[in-house]
């Protein structure tokens, strides 16, 4: 059975059982407590912990899921993926064990036809309910296990819905392990689907199961998760998922690359390394396409540590040269039909893995050097700290110091490296611990305030001002009874007129008043999807929970952001229309009277014209159209949605003029007029293939046109013309200057060759040459090395040592010819004048702190190349 027929029997069966599809979230989750969407319920988390309810309470989909906390038997075994498709059926308090167990079990047996004497199951510690239910579908009690915390209780690995599960696993038989079921041997008893009873709420604490449950959801849930790669490796019957139609090509690639073939199962760290290389080069495609980046830190590491982990595998096999594009854009070839965001997003992936792969050579070349160097400094052992800076600063990894290490006779003191990794390691993890706790503890704050009032209303785009209640007052430690003057808090309203942040565009700020208090808005963002979170400030009085009050946003502010979104927009049809469609968003910032653009393309763009046909447009004065309708109708419509973002299935569309429109829940111009003056004050790279526009917009404009005209008018003061001669007046000026320079350049030679001359009179003749050594006072040491080199072009085969002071040290020349090493005869001169002596070959230099010695050092020189003239 082939992989996308495994998918649509998952959703046929379902289907017919009520379930509706929803499309898989992006792998860059909204939620910001995980890094990378690692479930398919991830995208259904308000819905378990009751925050919102879905259209229908039965939901499936196929997500695309990463995860990298096991990377480290990713390849080791022929069963773990950083990257993989999971297909999943959903209950949100509707069916629950009983309907989830037996349909598990038919769809397993009657459509997928898998052998049911090959089937394990394994039940949370004290389920007894579900043994029952799988002995009732007819699994004999020997093929059903108990296990803990560990293995049959899930949750996402942080605070939020969990609930015991129960898994299905399918012998693989003896040749993969030993006898037991699958709490004896993974590996032999491959799990392949986790049916989650989702029904407790889990707090915080680490590892899989050192964490209190805090209590029960709102309702009883279904969660399950199919691994699609693995299914497909059973019924395909193939022993690793790099088998299966989903990986094979990529799989023959690496084969092919390597000019051999993958020795199968039992090759050891060989086969590991081409199963590494397959698997990764599919999860790096997925990560670009969904917009992550290489970066040092969060998931742009875990996508850069995929990436070098894929190539140093590659190299093992003996493939030197650049790979990364080649086996990505296999997968796109394979997966791209399924998944269009791959074929999309093609450009963009291969030149962020070439710049990557290209990047980490450099890296290696250059660990490399500092590795020889270590070794050649090195007596016994090469010490932790120099590999733990190699592996931090250069991301040359410790094996391969090691290997080569030994390949000198020496050690690695792989303690104390591992010591100062584990420092890094206790230092990041704290970090990140208090910005999760201080995260998840106020998304639980808001949770309580969204489960109890509703999401926040906005009123926003039609009006600046609205009368309205104080919902919550919220502090770092939860919900206050009060706040007073001088107070920073977090403030919730019934009904809100401000903006929170969102689409790149900025928060609104304003006043809020009461009765007794006057408030300052400061900003305003989203707690959670539909949450207007306000941080404000109080400056008079005091304001407590239900007090009414009149908020307004400052308008001003308002309407210089507005006017910087609708300049966006045109900036970005634009753009498009000037370089062609692949010139898409990639992120905005909107702010009051200046925007930053970023877009995808692969040169520097010359704004000029970009510029021009922007305020064209605007002046033109389009009309600003705001309409609502379908996901599907706005799509039909040709509305442009952008990367990254996520849309519920009704929209708002902006339309301004006829070439522009886009999904957007933005506040604009009323008129295309209003938007203008667009001044473009910068363009640049800001990675491979993406580039940044920054702009001025309306009165931040104009002022800045004003900055520069009086810039002007002072350059036109300063060169005594009118502001339209100064540019003639200052190339005129520049001429003369350049003349006046080479005119002094002449005098200053015609004056050094008079001190050659002179020199050259003096020059005393020896057997094998001339020697000139004398102190030239007035000198520059660049003078010194002109007139020495003079000298020397006339007296061939003699020897000119000169010094001079200069700014209060001793500098000294030495010029010989060729074969000579000029260097020598000024070694004791150098250490005269307390420095040292440098250069290579017929020409050196000295320095040194004394000065007053010089006499003393030519002497020396001039001793020395006598010897040498002799
Ligand atoms: N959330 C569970 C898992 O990811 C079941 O879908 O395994």
């Amino acid at each position: 059975m082939r992989s996308s027929d495994i998918r649509s029997t998952f959703f046929d069966f379902f289907q017919r059982r009520d379930h509706r599809v929803v499309p898989s979230s992006p792998l860059i989750p909204s939620d910001p407590t995980v890094l990378l969407t690692n479930a398919g319920m991830n995208q259904f988390k308000p819905y378990f912990l009751g925050e919102t309810t879905p259209d229908h309470p039965r939901l499936m989909t196929v997500q695309k899921c990463a995860r990298t906390s096991d990377i480290e038997n990713v390849g080791r075994t022929t069963r773990h993926s950083t990257f993989f498709e999971m297909l999943g059926n959903f209950s949100f308090g509707d069916y629950f064990k009983a309907e989830a167990i037996s349909w598990a079990w038919e769809l397993f047996t009657r459509h997928y036809n898998l052998d049911p004497g090959r089937i394990w199951v394994t039940v949370y510690l004290d389920d007894d309910e579900a043994e029952r239910l799988w002995r009732g579908v007819g699994v004999p009690p020997e093929r059903i296990q108990r296990l803990g915390m560990e293995d049959n209780y899930w949750s996402m690995g942080v605070p939020g819905p969990c609930g015991p599960s129960s898994e299905l696993h399918y012998d693989r038989g003896p040749s993969f392990g030993r006898e037991g079921g699958p709490a004896a041997d993974g590996e032999r008893y491959q799990e392949l689907w986790n049916l989650v009873f989702m029904q407790n709420l889990r707090g915080e604490g680490s590892g899989k199961s050192g964490y209190p449950i805090l209590g029960e959801l709102p309702a009883r849930n279904i969660d399950t998760g199919l691994g699609l790669d693995r299914l497909a490796a059973i019924l395909q019957d193939v022993d690793t998922v790099c088998g299966t139609d989903l990986l094979a090509p990529t799989f023959r690639l690496v084969q092919e690359m390597a000019g051999r073939g993958y020795p199968g199962r039992d090759g050891g760290d060989d086969s590991t390394s081409f199963r590494i290389v397959a698997e990764h080069s599919r999860s790096i495609a997925f990560l670009i396409a969904d917009g992550v980046m290489p970066a040092r830190d969060g998931r742009g590491y875990v996508l850069r540590r995929l990436m070098r982990r894929a190539v140093r595998h590659a190299r093992k096999l003996g493939i030197d040269d650049l790979s990364l594009p080649a086996l990505t854009s296999s997968v796109i070839d394979n997966l791209g039909g399924t998944w269009p965001e791959l074929t999309r997003q093609n450009d963009l992936i291969r030149q962020v893995v070439t710049a990557e792969e290209e990047g980490f050579e450099r890296t290696l070349r250059q660990g490399s050097q500092i590795l020889e160097s270590a070794i050649g400094r090195a007596t016994t052992a090469i010490s932790g700290r120099t590999a733990f800076d190699l592996h931090d600063t250069y991301g040359f990894p410790i094996d391969l110091t090691v290997d080569a290490a030994r390949s000198a006779g020496l050690m690695v003191d792989e303690n104390e490296f591992a010591e100062l990794l584990e420092e890094q390691r206790r230092q990041a993890q704290q970090a990140n611990r208090g910005r999760k706790g201080d995260a998840v503890a106020r998304q639980d704050t808001y949770r309580r305030i969204t489960a109890e009032h509703g999401p926040s209303t906005f009123v926003g785009y039609s009006a600046a001002t609205a009368e309205t209640k104080i919902l919550s007052l919220v502090g770092p430690g939860g919900t206050l009874r009060t706040a007073t003057k001088g107070d920073e808090i977090e403030l919730i309203l019934t009904r809100t007129p401000f903006y929170a942040e969102s689409g790149g565009q900025v928060g609104d700020t304003g006043t809020l008043r009461t009765s007794g208090a006057a408030l300052q808005v400061v900003d305003t963002q989203l707690g959670l999807d539909g949450l207007h979170v306000h941080t404000v400030r109080v400056l008079d009085g005091e304001v407590r929970p239900g007090d009414d009050a009149e908020a307004t946003v400052d308008a001003d502010r308002r309407a210089a952001t507005a006017r910087s979104h609708s300049a966006t927009h045109v900036l970005h049809a634009m753009l498009r229309r000037l370089l062609g469609d692949h010139a898409a968003q990639r992120g905005s910032r909107v702010e009051p009277g200046r925007l930053r653009f970023d877009f995808a393309h692969f040169s520097p763009v010359d704004t000029a014209p970009v510029q021009t046909l922007v305020n064209d447009y605007l002046l033109d004065d389009p009309a600003v159209r705001v309409w609502e309708a379908t996901r599907a109708e706005a799509e039909k419509a040709g509305a442009l949605a952008l990367f990254g973002e996520r849309y519920g299935d009704d929209v708002r569309i902006v339309d301004i003029g006829d070439a522009s429109r886009e999904l957007c829940g933005g506040t604009h111009v009323g008129h295309g007029s209003q938007a203008g003056p667009v001044h473009i004050v910068g363009e640049s790279s800001i990675g491979t293939g993406l580039r940044r526009v920054e702009a001025l917009t309306g009165a931040d404009a104009l002022r800045h046109y004003d900055h520069q005209r009086d810039l002007l008018r002072e350059l036109a003061e300063l060169l005594h013309v009118r502001p339209d001669q100064a540019p003639g007046r200052l190339r005129q000026r520049l001429e003369t200057l350049a003349e006046t320079q080479r005119h002094l350049e002449t005098m200053r030679r015609a004056e050094l060759d008079a001190h050659a001359e002179r020199l050259m009179s003096q020059a005393e003749p020896l057997p094998g040459g001339r020697l000139v050594a004398a102190l030239v006072p007035g000198l520059t040491s660049a003078d010194l090395r002109t007139v020495a080199t003079t000298i020397l072009d006339r007296l061939p085969g003699g020897i000119v040592i000169l010094g001079t002071e200069s700014s209060g040290k001793a500098a000294l020349v030495a010029a010989t010819r060729q074969g000579v090493q000029a260097r020598d005869l000024l070694t004791g001169a150098a250490r005269e004048v307390g420095g040292g002596a440098g250069g290579k070959g017929p020409i050196a230099n000295a320095g040194g702190r004394h000065p007053e010695n010089l006499p003393k050092a030519i002497r020396t020189a001039a001793r020395d190349a006598r010897a040498l003239l002799a």
